[in-house]
């Protein structure tokens, strides 16, 4: 009899496999799809069949493939993704909530060389090794929400010495834990007080001795700007962008948290996604939805500034899409619990069941340019997370409360 190296799962009271959403637009809890009594068939890291567990079980007899047999009221879900995080760091910016708190805004306090300079001060100072075994302990508790698939940013270093020890941590990491972490250049984050010389001088700086070696070494092909007034204006953003995609990278950009335009020239550049959002207006709105830029909202940073939400509903009924991302840093977003957060924002902007899992699945895939990850469909990485209830509604219901029982990252259990 032959054993495959298959191996089938269940029953999970409830499968959500996610498979026939749309990237874009609003969705409603009935397109979810969901099988009840169902299971799955993995092989090699990934999913090959999705089905009824009947049908699961006796294709699993007659062909000798082990299964696995779940004893408990279990949801099954596409593993999460955190599309946008900056979670290699030094210190903490507990001074700056206290003044935040006290009445300063957080552009008031990054004028006075608080802000992300401070946590620039703290991320020099650590050790490559120092920086690795934070990244580890977040990757941990991130993992513990059932997120499989994490996007780090460099940002903290604003030198290329420093921001090259930032991707190397990350790179390290990735290669000794299961989850993928995926890497993004965010060296344009502040001109770094210490750097002689205007804006321009630094973006080319950047250009001509940081992004070169992050090439050859293959640390990262993705590249982010903070476009605000406090970091860089829209023509310096634009000659960075420019210049970035002819060499292959991968946009994204930290847009109209504070101010409008960076959204537009996500657009304008075709960037994968943008994020923050939350001062876009109707014409920033309207742009999006007619574009293939994934919106990414974060609503740990509004919670963590007292700061609006992105127009996560209105964006939706235009016809965008809108994934949600933790953005997890020690200075505008410490929370670091995406459930929560995805909770929270749908409870606020009045967002469906359907659209919440769908901005921390297979939305904030796009928004990583990942198309083999936040569905539960016949091809696609075995990225599974259980949660030990007999209804999908209870995962957001409980704000974070609920955690997944088991997560498998590519077919391997991890919990
Ligand atoms: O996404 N807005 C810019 N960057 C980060 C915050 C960084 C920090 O305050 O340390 C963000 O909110
Ligand atoms: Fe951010």
């Amino acid at each position: 009899m032959k054993n495959t190296g298959k191996i089938g799962i269940g029953p999970f009271s409830q499968l959500l496999s996610m498979r026939h959403l749309p990237v874009k637009g609003p969705l409603k809890d009935e397109q979810l799809g969901i099988i009840n009594n169902a299971g799955l068939i993995i092989e090699s890291g990934r999913v090959v069949e999705v089905n009824d567990f009947q049908q699961i079980r006796s294709f699993c007899q007659k062909e000798n493939i082990p299964l696995e047999i779940i004893d408990q009221a279990a949801v099954c879900v596409p593993a999460f993704i955190d599309a946008h995080t900056h979670i290699c760091f030094g210190g903490t910016r507990a001074g700056d909530y206290a003044k935040r708190v006290g009445g300063k805004s957080y552009l008031e306090i990054a004028r006075e060389g608080g802000g992300i300079w401070d946590t620039v001060q703290k991320t020099r100072k650590a050790s490559q090794e120092e920086l690795e075994q934070g990244i580890q302990k977040r990757v941990a508790s991130l993992t513990k929400l059932g997120i499989a698939t994490i996007e780090i940013k460099s940002g903290y270093g604003l030198s290329a010495e420093a921001e090259l020890k930032m991707l190397r941590a990350i790179r390290h990491v990735n290669q000794h834990t299961e989850i993928d972490l995926i890497s993004t250049c965010l060296p344009a984050h502040i001109v770094p007080k210490d750097f002689s010389g205007s804006s321009r001088e630094y973006i080319d700086y950047l250009l001509n001795d940081f992004f070169p070696t992050v090439q050859k070494n293959g640390l990262s092909n993705r590249a982010d700007i903070f476009v605000e007034d406090t970091a860089f204006d829209i023509p310096e953003a634009k000659f960075y962008l420019a210049e970035l995609k002819k060499r292959g990278f991968e946009l994204t950009i930290h847009a109209d948290q504070f101010g409008v335009g960076g959204s537009q020239l996500g657009v304008e550049f075709g960037a994968r996604s943008v994020d923050h959002l939350e001062a876009s207006g109707q014409k920033e709105i309207e742009l999006l939805a007619q574009s293939d830029v994934i919106p990414v909202a974060l609503p740990g940073a509004s919670m963590g500034l007292g700061e609006p939400f992105a127009p996560a509903r209105q964006l939706l009924d235009a016809g965008a899409s809108l994934a949600i991302a933790s953005d997890w840093n020690p200075g505008s977003a410490p929370m670091g619990n995406l459930l929560v957060q995805a909770a929270v924002l749908g409870a606020y902007e009045k967002l469906s069941i359907a659209e919440t899992l769908a901005g921390i699945t297979f939305r904030a895939a796009a928004a990583l340019g990942l198309n083999q990850q936040g569905k539960l469909e016949k091809g696609h990485l075995a990225d599974i997370a259980v949660f030990p209830t007999s209804d999908y509604r209870e995962i957001f219901y409980r704000q974070g409360q609920l955690l997944p029982c088991t997560l498998w990252k590519k077919g391997k259990r991890i919990f």
